[in-house]
């Protein structure tokens, strides 16, 4: 049986945040861990292995439900999984917190998708799952929680400031990298969040770099 579907195939912005975990989650108490947006479940998959001990995952698509359900069976049989289908936190007991949280959602403020991607992976308006996904990291964040999720800055790192403080959240930027790209998707973002949050572009004619982060953020102490 293979674990590896095509369409769920990990991103950049992927393996970036895999880098964060394996040096930041190594030896750290994860009870429970959770991945908002599971996808191909690689990420949880990971966890597993720098020990967490119970997996929770949702997402919207039932597609990627199963493919994580797939890969969790053949690669972390005997860790206990919760894998939810539905819209963010919705599916998720209500008073349940978590040790470390992550999320990679699709967050570029244009509607673009590529191909050969599950339509759900378009960025749609940009703030909208971010925000709803900061929005609740107090509650769902335990005493000794963490959080780390993957920023497009197009999407305005200063808004996501502003937000995190209004929250009496703690953030620090893990690591930041330059990303190219694509004429067909600069050209579909709205011209007002280029005005607005497209500062940090660079062009060289038709080129366009824009710069992402991993964030890391628990609650003040
Ligand atoms: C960019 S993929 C990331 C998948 C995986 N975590 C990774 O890093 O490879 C984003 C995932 O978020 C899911 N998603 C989109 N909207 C969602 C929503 N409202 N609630 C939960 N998941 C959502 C998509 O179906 C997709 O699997």
């Amino acid at each position: 049986m293979t674990t590896y579907v095509y369409q769920f195939r990990p991103s950049q912005y992927t393996a970036t945040l895999l880098q964060v975990i394996e040096q930041q989650c190594l030896g750290r108490r994860m009870t429970s861990v959770l991945d908002i947006g599971v996808g191909s479940g690689v990420l949880l998959a990971a966890l597993a292995k720098l020990g967490a001990q119970q997996l929770w995952g949702v997402d919207i698509s039932e597609a990627a439900v199963e493919s994580s359900e797939r890969l969790l069976a053949a690669t972390q049989p005997n860790i206990p999984r919760r894998l939810l289908i539905g819209d963010m936190w919705s599916p998720l007991p209500v008073e349940q917190d978590f040790d470390v949280i992550l999320a990679n959602l699709p967050h570029f403020p244009a509607l673009v998708s590529e191909k050969d991607r599950p339509p759900g992976w378009t960025g749609g308006d940009g703030r909208l799952l971010i925000d709803r996904f900061i929005g609740a990291l107090p509650k769902r964040l335990g005493r000794s929680g963490i959080a780390y999720f993957t920023h497009h800055d197009l999407v305005g790192y200063p808004d996501t400031v502003r937000l995190l403080e209004s929250l009496g959240l703690e953030y620090r930027s893990v690591l930041e990298w330059t990303v190219f790209e694509s004429p067909e998707r600069i050209s579909a973002v709205p011209p007002e969040v280029l005005l607005r949050n497209g500062q940090g572009l660079r062009r060289y004619g038709d080129y366009v770099f824009a710069n992402s982060r991993i964030l890391e953020v628990c609650v003040k102490r």
